[in-house]
Formats: C-alpha cells, structure tokens, sequence
C-alpha cells in the first residue's frame, strides 16, 4: 500500500483547516443568514454554539481522524470497533455530497462577479434604470441562463482538481499556504474602506446590539446550523485532515485557531457587507443573492469601484477555492482508499461527477426554477436539509460517540498526545459535548420538524 500522505507543518495545518473552514459560509451565507434571522440574536447563538459546541467537536473529529488514519466513512466504525457507527461518517459524506453541488455553482456566480467587474460591464446602468434594479436583473438573468454559472462553476472545480491531484503536502498544504496571506491582506483592505461608510454605525448596532425578541427555536438552529457549516462541522473534513496531522501536533491548539479565525472572518464579513446595505438602504433580508445585489451598489458610488470589486469577488473565489479543496478531499480520500487508484484519476473522477450534480442545481435555479419542494427550489431545498437535518443530525451522532461509546478519557488520552494534559475547561467542555449537544439539537429539530416551539 501507498504511505499515507502527511501535513509536513503545524502553520500549514492551520493554513489547510482555517482554508477550509472560511469559505461561502463565512462571506456570503453568514450575512444573509445574520439579516434574516434579526442580526444580533442571531450572531450571539452562534459565538455560543462555536465555543461550547463547535470547538469541542472540531478537536473531538480531527483526534478521531487521527487516532484512525482511515477516510471519513470509515474512521467512527473503525474508532470504537463497532462498524454500525460508520453511519455517522457516511452522513457525514453524503452532507458534503450534497454541500459540494451548489458551493461549486455559487462560485461559478461568483467568478461571473468577478470577470463582469474586471471588464467592467457589471458597472453599466442602462440610461433611465435604477441601480437596484440593474444589479436585480444581472442576478437573474446569469442566474437563468444556466450555461454561465455551469461553466464557471466547472472552471472552479478544474482549478480545485488540480490543487488536490498535487497531494496533501505538495498540493494542498502548499497552496493553502499562498493563498491564506493573500486572503487575510486583501480583507482588511476592504474591511478599511467599509468603515468609512455612513451605514457602519448602523452595520454595528444592527449585528452586535443585544436584541433577544427575534429568538426563537428556528433562529437557534439556524444559528447552530451555520456555525456548524462554516465550521465545517460533521462533513467529514475534519476527520480527513486529522487523518493527516502528526503526532507531534497539538490538536487542541489547531482546533482553537480554526474557531479564532473563521469566526472573526465571519464577524468582520458581516461588518464588510451591512454598512453598504444600510448606507444604501437596501433590505437585510434579502437572502442569498445579497453579496450579488446590494455590495455591487457601493462599488457603483466609490471612485475605482469596479477595481474594487473585482478585488472583492476574487477574495470570495480564494475563500471558495479552498474550502473546495478540502471538500474535495473527502471523496478523494475515501475513492483512493476503496479502489487503490492513483490520486490523479481519483481526483478527476471525483471532479467529473462533482460538476455533474451541481449542474442539476444549477438548472434548478434556471430552467427548471418552476420545480418546487416544499416552496424551495432544488438548491434552497438542499441548503435547508443540510443546514437544519444533515449536520445538526451528524454533529449529535459525534457528540454521542465521543461522549458516550468512544469515551472521553480516550478521548483525551488522543489530544494528550502532542498536547498537555486535561484541564478545568476540557471538564466544561466534556460535559457540553456529552450533555447538552445532543440534547439540545435533539430537541430543537423536533421542535423545528414538528412545528412544536417550546
Ligand atoms: N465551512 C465552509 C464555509 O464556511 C463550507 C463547508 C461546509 C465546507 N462544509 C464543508 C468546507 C466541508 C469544506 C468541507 O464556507
């Protein structure tokens, strides 16, 4: 058999997971998911759920991933020797599955963004139409004529097999290593500008004033949900890098990095995108197409606007690329592991079928947009059953297996090693892992499935 790949350094771990976790979660989707669900109820739930719940999970995955080696369908049987709980790793699996198929297509919106702002032509107002309404039908029409996002989200899922097929520490760990700087420089430069906006103030308020009338049951979910996905909670990924991480490292301290940067980067996305929706008057609540809508509207009045944009979008692609690249791995991981192939066939294969899926999405927000579920398009109804069902489902299942079956002082023994030994907020945090999250999440999806608010 071929030797397992390995990540050669502790900041490329970093690089690698923090990669991951900051994605569309942090940039698009936790904006729009903040507006809707009444900004700062919203944003306090989810600060909470990462640190009591999402932090313990993060390091309880990557020490399963660890401890077994093996591809993420695999490694929960494979960690208490009983194979009936593999079924959270395929869960898990199939939430990246169907995860992958609409990322890919809103990266391919967003490389759209980008190339339009580059040649500028996103930036051309008919004579006699308002600005809102321009960006509205741009939305649209790229939205509806399917060939657009389909080739360019098959553009983005070509540059992300070509970082995968390059391995673990020649592909992935490299590039995650370039491109997290360029991220991070390019952040604060707009997150600079945006504080110059009248709306700022506002933007402020609006995300961190304690409001606790919007919450209820559907807001704490949908807070717990995101956070779950933006850190890329029960998909797999974790337990697939952590499968790659040494046993010199501290996973702990990894875990705690990844909480670190991913949430500030959400925060600050936040701070980035609300002033201009208030400075414009524009609706919070608009939803997924916001990013695509109301930031296009600020670049319009700045002198260089367009410049700006394309600097903009590009950051989002970055961020999107390599939360790709991990999501990818999964797969990868997985495929290569049952059929022995080389990681260049497997990639590409994995990447084939990959666009396949996200063109039925595709066509779902287009062509066949009149297809409704339950009120939602093929894309909201996948956002909705990962979101809220898949891996809230799949984080209690971990939850139970570490706290219950594998046993957290086997837990710890794991972290013990290329870490320091238990402590006063492991115990706090032991018991949120056993206690409170699976009972927690457990209720509140009944609550939300049933219709029953406590
Ligand atoms: N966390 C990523 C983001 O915020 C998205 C994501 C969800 C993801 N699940 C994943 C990335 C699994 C990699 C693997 O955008």
């Amino acid at each position: 058999m071929q030797q397992r790949d390995i990540f050669a350094s502790k900041i490329g771990i970093i690089a690698a997971a923090a990669g991951s976790a900051i994605g569309l979660g942090n940039l698009w989707k936790f904006p729009y998911m903040a507006g809707k669900y009444g900004g700062s109820a919203f944003i306090i739930i989810y600060i909470i759920a990462i640190i009591l719940m999402g932090y313990p999970l993060i390091y309880s995955e990557f020490a399963i991933g660890r401890k077994t080696k093996v591809n993420a369908a695999d490694a929960f049987g494979k960690v208490v020797n009983k194979k009936c709980w593999n079924i959270t790793g395929i869960l898990s699996v199939i939430s990246i599955c169907l995860i992958t198929t609409f990322y890919l297509m809103i990266t391919g919106w967003v490389v759209y963004y980008f190339f339009q702002s580059v040649t500028g032509n996103l930036y051309v107002v008919p004579e006699g139409i308002d600005a809102s309404v321009h960006f509205t039908n741009i939305f649209s029409s790229m939205s509806a004529s399917m060939w657009i996002p389909a080739i360019l989200g098959t553009v983005a899922a070509i540059a992300t097999g070509f970082i995968n097929s390059l391995g673990i520490k020649e592909g992935i760990e490299k590039y995650s290593k370039i491109l997290m700087p360029i991220l991070a420089v390019l952040f604060i430069g707009l997150i600079a500008y945006s504080t110059t906006l009248s709306g700022f103030k506002q933007s402020v308020l609006f995300l961190f004033q304690p409001n606790f009338t919007a919450l209820t049951p559907t807001v704490v979910i949908a807070a717990i949900g995101q956070a779950f996905f933006s850190l890329s909670i029960g998909m797999g990924i974790l337990v697939t890098y952590g499968s790659y991480i040494s046993e010199k490292e501290d996973i702990r301290h990894i875990a705690k990095s990844v909480c670190v940067a991913d949430t500030l980067i959400a925060l600050f996305a936040g701070l980035l995108i609300f002033p201009a929706v208030f400075t414009y008057n524009l609706e919070p609540t608009q939803g997924p197409s916001l990013i695509f809508m109301s930031l296009p509207q600020v670049f319009l009045k700045m002198p260089g606007g367009r410049w700006f944009s394309a600097l903009f979008f590009l950051f989002v692609f970055i961020a999107a690329l390599t939360s790709l690249v991990s999501m990818l791995e999964i797969p990868i991981t997985y495929l290569q592991e049952r059929t022995h192939w080389n990681r260049k066939k497997t990639t590409w294969t994995i990447v084939t079928f990959s666009c396949l899926a996200s063109y039925i999405i595709t066509a779902g927000e287009g062509p066949l947009s009149s297809i409704h579920i339950f009120g939602m398009t093929i894309f909201g109804v996948l956002d909705y059953l990962t979101n809220n069902i898949t891996i809230p489902l799949a984080a209690v299942l971990i939850a139970v297996l570490v706290g219950w079956v594998w046993k957290t002082d086997n837990l710890n023994a794991e972290l013990a090693i290329g870490g320091r030994g238990e402590k006063f907020t492991d115990k706090i945090l032991t018991f949120f892992l056993k206690w409170i999250t699976p009972v927690l999440i457990v209720i509140l999806m009944v609550s939300l499935l049933t219709g029953v608010q406590p």
